[in-house]
């Protein structure tokens, strides 16, 4: 732990990082390990969920992999239950899954893809803060941030699924938010322009240009530095906020 990280200590913490095998997720769990949280890793990718853990391990961290579609609630509900068992806890939620979906324009896009970019990025999303909630409330603490993005508050063209999702998220975490703000729960979103990452592989580089160009500080972000600001939000610190959505787009928002 770095003298700058001691302020948000997680030492006595149980964090599940969705999406955590891989991109922004994972430098979110590398970050919670080196503040010494115990870490579950839940993605769809098996492979790259066992190879996180190894890492974090590695690092000297308390890590499980648990790979689940986070789209299945089922799944959802047993890789909770299995967190409180194997972890004893359940403290910090990130939900960073999720996908780009298909370039096209909404009358080239259909309707199976439409729905598969809502279920992961949306629906998968509330599946992972319900099933924390039923957690979180009897124990009355908690810590909750959910990734959203820029494409949620302004739209990115070619990109409807994604940008409608992103707003959902947005908005479903102020709703979520009221609704536990009067327990030891705190809810919040961030909204990242274009963050250099495995995902960027899914986009095509025009796509890529045109965000970079919106950017004021000219390049894209790092993981690292959303990891940065997640970990203020997951912290005990973080007590006095809730629902709203953060920005981490090199000036591109300036609401
Ligand atoms: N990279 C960016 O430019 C950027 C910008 C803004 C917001 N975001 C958001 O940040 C989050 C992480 O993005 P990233 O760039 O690290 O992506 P990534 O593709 O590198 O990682 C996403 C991870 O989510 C997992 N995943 C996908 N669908 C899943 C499912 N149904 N169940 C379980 N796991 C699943 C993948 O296996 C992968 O490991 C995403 O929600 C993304 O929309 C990214």
């Amino acid at each position: 732990m770095t003298t700058s990280e001691s302020f948000f200590d997680l030492s006595s913490r149980v964090a599940v990082i969705t999406g955590g095998a891989r991109g922004i997720g994972l430098a979110i769990s590398e970050r919670f390990a080196r503040a010494g949280a115990s870490v579950a890793i839940v993605d769809r990718d098996e492979e790259a969920c066992a190879a996180a853990v190894a890492t974090l391990q590695a690092m000297g961290a308390k890590a499980i992999s648990v790979s689940i579609d986070v789209t299945v609630e089922a799944q959802v509900e047993e890789m909770t239950q299995r967190v409180v068992a194997e972890l004893g806890g359940y403290d910090i939620l990130v939900c960073s899954a999720g996908i780009v979906g298909r370039n096209a324009f909404a009358w080239e896009t259909s309707a199976e893809e439409w729905r598969e970019v809502l279920d992961i990025n949306l629906t998968g999303v509330w599946l992972c803060n319900k099933h924390a909630l039923s957690v979180m409330r009897p124990a009355d603490y908690g810590r909750i941030v959910n990734i959203a993005s820029i494409a949620g508050k302004e739209g990115n063209p070619k990109l409807g699924p994604y940008s409608a999702s992103k707003a959902g998220v947005i908005g479903m975490t102020k709703s979520l938010g009221k609704e536990v703000a009067d327990t030891g729960i705190r809810i919040s979103s961030i909204a990242p322009a274009v963050i250099h990452t495995p995902m960027l592989d899914q986009v095509n580089q025009e796509t890529i240009d045109y965000m970079v160009s919106k950017i004021p500080v000219g390049r894209t972000g790092l993981p690292e530095e959303v990891a940065a600001l997640v970990h203020y939000l997951a912290s005990e610190e973080a007590s006095f906020t809730t629902g709203a959505c953060f920005d981490i787009s090199g000036g591109r928002a300036t609401y």
